[in-house]
């Protein structure tokens, strides 16, 4: 059994410092990992970051996260990467990792993600070059995805999570204005995610949204935008050997 605390949109700023710490210097009692799920700070900026940065630095477990929309507001969302990576964080963006949690391996894939909607009610790449752009640079991060999961199944994982900000289900938007929900994320992740397979599937973005959620290929799907579960984090677990069949 293998325990995954995860939480998103944590939005920390200068009168942050500390709000997380307490809560995730337990972790180790009751987690194997922590994924954040993107949107870590408000603005992007590097004086943000370093916020985050101080209050995962030399965590227990493994850290590993994506950065959100509001993580590229200040346009150096590499400056960002770099911040987080030099607190120990893995920072994924259309790759993947493998964290070995006693003897399991753990595989998550990760990708900002973007937007589009969902089917029947999504962007198509068509018409002038901005809308075409918008559509492919989901395209080639839904595939990105797809990769990244493929290639974790080949290296062996026992587990594999895929970790998002946009969300790949309309599921866990319930909740946000209907309006709004092309913005919020795309079918395409989710098709990633079925093609390639997974165990679980974690994102944030949708603040006013529902945790729980499923691809059409029957993969969970938990929004874990902090605003959803009201709390530091929230901890999934995942099983790691196969279930007797009944009788
Ligand atoms: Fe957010
Ligand atoms: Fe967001």
């Amino acid at each position: 059994m293998i325990r995954v605390a995860a939480v998103g949109d944590i939005h920390m700023g200068p009168d942050s410092p500390g709000l997380l710490r307490p809560a995730f210097d337990t972790l180790p009692d009751c987690a194997d990992l922590l994924l954040l799920a993107g949107d870590l700070t408000r603005h992007g900026t590097p004086e943000e970051a370093r916020v985050v940065a101080d209050e995962v630095r030399g965590l227990a477990v493994p850290v590993v996260a994506v950065l959100g929309n509001h993580d590229h507001h200040d346009e150096q969302p590499e400056k960002v990467t770099g911040i987080l990576r030099e607190a120990g964080v893995t920072v994924l963006e259309g790759d993947g990792t493998v964290v070995d949690c006693a003897g399991t391996r753990v595989g998550i894939a990760g990708t900002k993600g973007f937007g589009g909607g969902f089917v029947g009610r999504c962007a198509g790449e068509f018409g002038e070059p901005l809308m075409k752009e918008f559509v492919r640079y989901t395209r080639r991060s839904a595939d990105s995805l797809r990769g990244a999961l493929e290639d974790l199944g080949r290296r062996g994982c026992d587990v594999r999570v895929a970790l998002t900000h946009f969300s790949p289900v309309p599921d866990t938007l319930a909740g946000e204005p209907l309006e709004i929900y092309p913005f919020l994320g795309s079918y395409l992740l989710a098709e990633a995610i079925d093609t390639a397979g997974a165990d679980l599937a974690v994102h944030g973005h949708a603040h006013a949204g529902t945790e729980h959620g499923m691809t059409a290929g029957g993969v969970r799907v938990r929004n874990v935008a902090q605003p959803v579960i009201r709390r530091a984090f929230n901890v999934y677990q995942l099983q790691t050997e196969q279930v007797p069949a009944a009788g």
